[in-house]
């Protein structure tokens, strides 16, 4: 465990965790009103900040929400909370929610909390050996906002052990999207690699695996069946705490060879380099 005092900013103050609380009444409790997002902290620095504070905004305004920093303060907060926290391996999620209601449904002035925690990628084990994942039949309510709401989720987690599996992803009508927190890309087997356009959280992994993609192999954004992941050549999953993660079974199909594809590898290793190069470049 970590023995410094961990810090967070609620509603305005960093305080002591142990100190950092909302009041009963915010609709994050009442009613689930809220959206986040969540970045990650690479020897005490953020990893693509802005595209994170920008989706943010996104997340925001589709629940007719504002936040109530502008982005430069929300950097400095950050900073702040990074140079007191000392974790520097980590996760920072940022949480907006709709606020102190006085009759427990309409919203009142968001509250903003902003939190860090250690976080560890996927073990190199795991990526050699690749994931096997279950189908479900769910589209997330606004799929374009970060909302707090991960119910469906959280409800298959029982699911998801008893067919061991890692993680699940939805359909509806054959035609998949994404993850509970995860993006889905399949490589077809001329190389084209495809992810879901619509219905889906436009995650900042996917974007920068999708440009990856664009420079070596074709990149396209479009439909993509149940079938065409059975048909596919290679699948894997993206995101912020998994970077990409191969898939090698899907329900009861195995996919490809059944293990890694070359193309995924390929894509995780540029991705590696990209942050590589953020960071020389970030200041
Ligand atoms: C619903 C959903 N889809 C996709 C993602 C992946 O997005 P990112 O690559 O920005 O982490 C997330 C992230 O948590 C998510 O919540």
């Amino acid at each position: 465990m970590h023995s410094n005092p961990n810090y967070a900013y609620v509603r305005g103050q960093v305080v002591p965790l142990d100190q950092a609380f909302l009041h009963i009444s915010d609709l994050a409790i009442q009613r689930g009103y809220g959206v986040f997002d969540y970045f990650r902290v690479h020897n005490g620095r953020p990893v693509f900040l802005d595209d994170y504070l920008m989706r943010l905004q996104e997340s925001a305004k589709a629940l007719h929400m504002e936040v109530p920093l502008s982005d430069e303060e929300l950097k400095e907060v950050i900073l702040d909370i990074i140079s007191k926290n000392d974790i520097p391996v980590s996760g920072i999620k940022m949480i907006l929610t709709g606020g102190y209601s006085a009759n427990g449904y309409d919203p009142a002035e968001p509250s903003l909390v902003i939190l860090q925690q250690p976080m560890a990628l996927p073990s190199s084990e795991l990526v050699e050996k690749g994931i096997k994942i279950i189908t479900h039949d769910y589209v997330r309510e606004v799929p374009r906002a970060k909302t707090i709401n991960y119910t469906m989720g959280i409800r298959l987690i029982d699911e998801i052990r008893q067919q061991g599996a890692h993680d699940v992803l939805y359909e509806r009508n054959g035609v998949v999207t994404e993850f509970p927190r995860c993006n889905l890309f399949i490589v077809k087997h001329d190389d084209t690699v495809i992810t879901p356009a619509e219905n889906v959280l436009l995650g900042v992994t996917r974007k920068n695996v999708l440009a990856l993609a664009d420079q070596k192999y074709k990149a396209v954004e479009g439909e993509v069946t149940v079938e065409d992941i059975y048909q596919a050549k290679e699948v894997f999953l993206t995101s912020t705490t998994k970077r990409i993660l191969p898939i090698v079974q899907v329900n009861d199909q195995v996919i490809g060879s059944g293990k890694p594809g070359a193309v995924t590898l390929d894509l995780l290793q540029a991705l590696i380099k990209l942050e590589e190069a953020y960071f020389s470049l970030a200041v």
